[in-house]
């Protein structure tokens, strides 16, 4: 059976928005905190209702469909074959904890191995960044234009800046020297966001030491609509099955950021 692809967005946009309702109902409430793998990586029964919200939505909708979501509702993925949805339920969880603010779902339906659905919901700013392969990119319905170049002088990029004085990884010297040739740099602590930022011409570029699929999967398929790349730090594809370094940006800066900076094998 072939998909209609744009009716699909649709009902993952509705779910998107009730999955939204039930995060913002669970902020009048105490929230239950536990650390995962450090004590800075958080996270909520909030992420695993709405992980679970999606997962049953999909099974039952949707049986032959493919799930890969960040809390481990559903068993591990190990291809990309068929239709998989892949679902970070909150993006910026410590942006949930510490502000309430500065969140997103995102949503990303692929097929085959390639992004057809895209969808990256700031809860509370009411911001749905969303495209459909082909279709161009939006955010609340109104079509984003093709993104205009800045020389890398003149261009703010997105990252974080405990990865730089952390000192213990490789990228620290190529990072320092990116950081004083751009114009600036915003840390907004959720890449679905700042990913979708970069299609919306907020930044120019974003870029990360370590995400894992359920951090971009979605937002790179906003950049795609509107001329952007996405990366490793190499310049290779994403793999979508394992975290990996992520590089995203206008093609010439993006291009240029890997070859005058990242791209030797550090
Ligand atoms: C995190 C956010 C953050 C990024 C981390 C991610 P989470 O996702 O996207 O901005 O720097 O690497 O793990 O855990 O809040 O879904
Ligand atoms: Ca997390
Ligand atoms: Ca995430
Ligand atoms: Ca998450």
């Amino acid at each position: 059976m072939t998909m209609n692809w744009i009716e699909l967005e649709k009902i993952a946009q509705e779910w998107t928005y009730e999955a939204a309702n039930i995060i913002k109902d669970s902020l009048a409430k105490p929230i239950h905190i536990e650390a995962k793998s450090n004590p800075n990586d958080l996270v909520t029964e909030v992420d695993r209702a709405i992980e679970s919200y999606f997962f049953d939505k999909i099974s039952k909708t949707y049986p032959d469909h493919h799930f890969l979501g960040e809390e481990g509702v559903a068993e591990e993925l190990e291809s990309l074959e068929g239709t998989v949805w892949i679902i970070d339920p909150i993006d910026g969880t410590m942006n949930f904890v510490h502000q309430k603010y500065n969140f997103a779902i995102s949503v990303a339906i692929y097929h085959e191995g390639v992004g057809m659905v895209g969808i990256v919901y700031d809860v509370m700013s009411d911001e749905l960044f969303h495209a459909v392969k082909g279709h161009g990119a939006y955010i609340n319905g109104k079509e984003l234009v093709p993104v205009k170049e800045r020389p890398l002088h003149e261009s703010v990029i997105g990252l974080n800046a405990r990865w730089i004085v952390d000192g213990k990884h490789s990228y620290r010297n190529p990072l320092l020297a990116l950081i004083r040739d751009v114009r600036s740099v915003r840390s907004y602590g959720s890449a679905a966001i700042e990913i979708a930022y970069v299609a919306a011409d907020r930044l120019d570029g974003y870029l990360s030491v370590n995400l894992s699929p359920w951090d971009y999967a979605a937002a790179v398929i906003l950049l795609e609509e509107v001329g952007c790349q996405a990366s490793t730090f190499q310049g290779e594809p994403l793999m979508l099955l394992t975290p990996s370094t992520v590089i995203v940006g206008k093609p010439h800066l993006h291009k240029e950021m890997i070859s005058a900076y990242l791209g030797e094998e550090q």
